[in-house]
């Protein structure tokens, strides 16, 4: 093959140097700017400092988790396009730790829609929200106010996917899922909703301080909201559980016989 310049590799050349940015040739031949020296003052040799380059293409926009949640989020018509919305969504390295994207469980459209937080290691494996010890205790604090998963109550969580070790979902976790939250209360379409733990107020109420907050009517995604004693709380501090009883009443009450 002879050595003399090939005008078609030479524009290739060119043209694969300005996608990669470069926006204007600097001299004719090129220069070593490594091996340049420059005189100091007192007479001794210095590095050159190096020439300004070409510009700096613009940079790259990282696009915003939160408002790929949203836009997906807003997209979907129906709880089984939000569910598949979710399970396509990559943002949030929960999911990257997570068996399965524990989306929910109950009657869509009922009257009650309890919130949660994450699920745990059962939920994580089963898929369903609220199948561990935590969950069987909030069929029992249910039960007694005629309500129940099967009949009458549709159920989720803040967040889909478990956080590792059951650790706390960080703010950025649940500002990336609350899009996603908003969505599925919309599309479930309850009367109202009983936010559970502070994790959950902190996400639909933006407040913190689960004993002050609860059995108080709130309002989130404009319904109707009671915060109450997360069960997995009262599985630590039974004495906690007259007051999670009250709520439950106040429930029945707002809800009217059953
Ligand atoms: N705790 C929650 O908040 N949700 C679950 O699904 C299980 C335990």
């Amino acid at each position: 093959m002879g050595l003399e310049p090939d005008i078609h590799a030479a524009q290739a050349l060119l043209a694969w140097q300005v996608e990669l940015g470069a926006t204007e040739a600097i001299c004719d031949a090129p220069v070593d700017r490594y091996g340049l020296t420059v005189p100091t003052a007192r007479g001794q040799a210095a590095v050159a400092p190096a020439a300004p380059g070409p510009a700096a293409p613009p940079a790259i926009a990282e696009p915003d988790p939160v408002d790929m949640a949203e836009k997906a989020a807003r997209a979907a018509g129906s709880l089984e396009a939000l569910r598949a919305a979710l399970e396509a969504f990559e943002w949030c390295d929960l999911k990257k730790g997570a068996r399965t994207t524990v989306f929910s469980d109950g009657v869509p459209g009922a009257r009650v829609m309890v919130i949660g937080e994450a699920p745990g290691r059962d939920e994580d494996r089963e898929g369903r929200p609220f199948v561990g010890r935590a969950g069987q205790l909030l069929d029992r604090m249910l039960a007694p106010i005629g309500l129940s998963r099967a009949e009458n109550v549709y159920i989720a969580n803040v967040l889909p996917w478990r956080p590792p070790q059951n650790r706390d979902p960080r703010p950025d976790e649940i500002a990336m899922m609350k899009p996603f939250l908003a969505a599925h209360i919309r599309l479930a379409a309850p009367e109202v909703l009983v936010i559970m733990g502070n994790i959950s107020c902190q996400a639909l109420l933006g407040k913190k301080g689960i004993t002050r907050l609860r059995g108080r009517w709130d309002q989130a995604v404009g319904k109707p909201a009671l915060p109450t004693f997360h069960p997995a709380y009262l599985l630590r501090t039974p004495t906690a559980k007259r007051e999670a009883w009250a709520d439950m009443l106040a429930l029945r009450a707002r809800l009217g016989p059953a």
